[in-house]
């Protein structure tokens, strides 16, 4: 589904990504594991294209998809939820879900009725104000957003980190109920939340990826559990 061939990208004279590549095939949770400063962000800011890599090439559902504006991959089927997630806060959660599924012009499975039921913390909030909630709720709505555009692939950048457990267990569930039906491509510091929910993992490290493996040859790997997981 996501093809990423020997990509480089640069934040000015900066030379972050040095030749990562990796792939997500359809119906795959794929990690990509790494400290702080690894490279996780950068990895899915090129793929999104809003840092474009200056070398390597990117292909998205048998596309050639380099340098395309992140609305263009949104159009494709690609959604993206950053770090720094953004609410409209005067709006209830019933409505953020509404707007984004306006916004998307996608038909699909995913409605504000299943995406609710999907999240039963969020349905006991529908009618509170984004604004409102606390920021794990938050969180937790602005990926249930993404997938009212019924992407084709969801990319989740560190989805727990500033989680509280019981929020992460919530997480939990519903990244293994949607991973039937949608690929996903999971940044994590948090390694045993995502050697549970991924079946692929990439260790980057500096801009490269040093190491990929299922999450079982992840986990049985000491090396990579001490020098990059810090499990
Ligand atoms: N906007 C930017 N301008 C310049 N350098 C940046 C910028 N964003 C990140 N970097 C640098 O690029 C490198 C990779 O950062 P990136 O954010 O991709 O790492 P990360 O793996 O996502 O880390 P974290 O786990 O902290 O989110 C780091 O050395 C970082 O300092
Ligand atoms: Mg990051």
């Amino acid at each position: 589904m996501l093809e990423v061939r020997e990509i480089h990208t640069y934040y000015g004279d900066s030379h972050v990504l040095q030749g990562v590549s990796f792939e997500v095939n359809k119906g795959e949770v794929v990690c990509l594991l790494g400290r702080n400063g690894a490279g996780k962000t950068t990895t899915m800011r090129s793929v999104m294209g809003v840092v474009p890599p200056r070398e390597g090439k990117i292909t998205f559902l048998g596309e050639e998809t380099t340098g395309l504006p992140p609305y263009r991959m949104v159009k494709k089927g690609m959604a993206y939820v950053p770090e720094d997630r953004r609410v409209f806060p005067d709006l209830t959660v019933e409505e953020n879900l509404e707007v984004a599924y306006i916004a998307a012009r996608r038909e699909g499975r995913w409605n504000v009725e299943v995406i609710l039921e999907l999240f039963p913390m969020l349905n006991r909030l529908r009618n509170r104000k984004a604004g409102h909630l606390s920021g794990g709720e938050q969180q937790l709505m602005v990926i249930a957003r993404a997938l009212m555009a019924n992407p084709a692939m969801l990319i989740l950048d560190e989805p727990c980190e500033g989680l509280a457990p019981i929020i992460v267990e919530e997480l939990e569930g519903v990244i293994m109920e949607i991973r039937q039906e949608v690929t996903i491509l999971l940044a994590e510091q948090n390694a045993p939340f995502a050697l549970r929910v991924s079946h692929r993992g990439y260790v980057i490290e500096k801009g490269r990826i040093k190491f990929h493996g299922t999450t079982k040859e992840l986990m049985e790997n000491q090396e990579i559990q001490s020098r990059y997981l810090a499990l």
